[in-house]
């Protein structure tokens, strides 16, 4: 089993459209999804999982969407709050959480805290998330410690610059899902899947099922991870660092 899958949860607007309704409409349905995902990650004992659920480009968007989304992310943690806490769920955000609402923000760490010593599935969702955005913002991190005198440049290595991140702790994913049939990342995680198994489903979000998650999950499971190694030494992940000094 992968320790962290991450999901592009991409398709809600699609799923509403041939559904003849409007784009409201898809995010609301994409809720049961999240659901049935998170269920299943703790049935089959994964311990990381990431959602993508608001990007940092998605600011662009019409406002009565972005304000729709908003309010759906306020109404799901309120209803979800209880479940996290007695299904033993960890709750985590990655992303530039200033800019989210004021409510939005304040719920999420609330519960972010409320559900801190949790044991159990980790779920991370990455909200105002932009990935180059997160490594520009480890790079003035890392920066200013130099310029303090408390790091030094040589210091700087891919171990420091991961913990400059906002998924900190978190290991990187294993496996990355994305649905909607496109086969691009759109600024999702870029350090942290350098070598991540990739899945493209074709399923809209709304529609991704139990089944479908089971089976790319087996996938995954036939996937041969080198590493940059050959078939014979497969093993674990490398220590990257170590291979770039050769
Ligand atoms: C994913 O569905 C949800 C968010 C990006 C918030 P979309 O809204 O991108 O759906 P499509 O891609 O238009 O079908
Ligand atoms: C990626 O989906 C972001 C989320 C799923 C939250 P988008 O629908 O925003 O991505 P693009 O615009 O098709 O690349
Ligand atoms: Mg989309």
């Amino acid at each position: 089993m992968p320790a962290h899958v991450a999901i592009i949860m991409d398709g809600n607007g699609r799923w509403a459209r041939r559904q003849n309704l409007g784009r409201i409409e898809g995010h609301k349905q994409g809720r049961q999804a999240v659901e049935t995902v998170v269920d299943t990650c703790r049935e089959v004992g994964i311990a990381y999982l990431t959602l993508y659920a608001f990007s940092t480009e998605n600011w662009q968007r019409p406002v009565t969407e972005v304000r729709a989304l908003m309010a759906l992310l306020q109404r799901y943690l309120r209803s979800e709050r209880q479940h996290m806490l007695e299904k033993n769920i960890r709750l985590r955000a990655i992303g530039d959480l200033q800019r989210l609402p004021v409510p939005v923000r304040a719920a999420l760490e609330e519960i972010m805290q409320a559900t801190q010593a949790n044991t159990g599935l980790t779920v991370c969702l990455a909200l105002s998330y932009g990935a180059r955005e997160e490594i520009v913002q480890a790079a003035r991190v890392l920066a200013t410690a130099v310029q303090n005198g408390q790091l030094d440049p040589g210091d700087i290595t891919e171990q420091a610059f991961a913990r400059a991140l906002w998924t900190t702790d978190i290991p990187d994913p294993d496996f990355l899902i994305r649905t909607s049939g496109e086969f691009r990342l759109s600024n999702f995680l870029l350090w942290q899947s350098a070598y991540a198994e990739l899945y493209v489903s074709e399923t809209l979000w709304p529609d991704f099922t139990r089944a479908e998650f089971l089976s790319a999950l087996e996938v995954y499971q036939s996937r041969e991870r080198r590493f940059g190694r050959t078939t014979e030494q497969r093993g674990s992940p490398p220590d990257l660092a170590r291979a770039t000094r050769g």
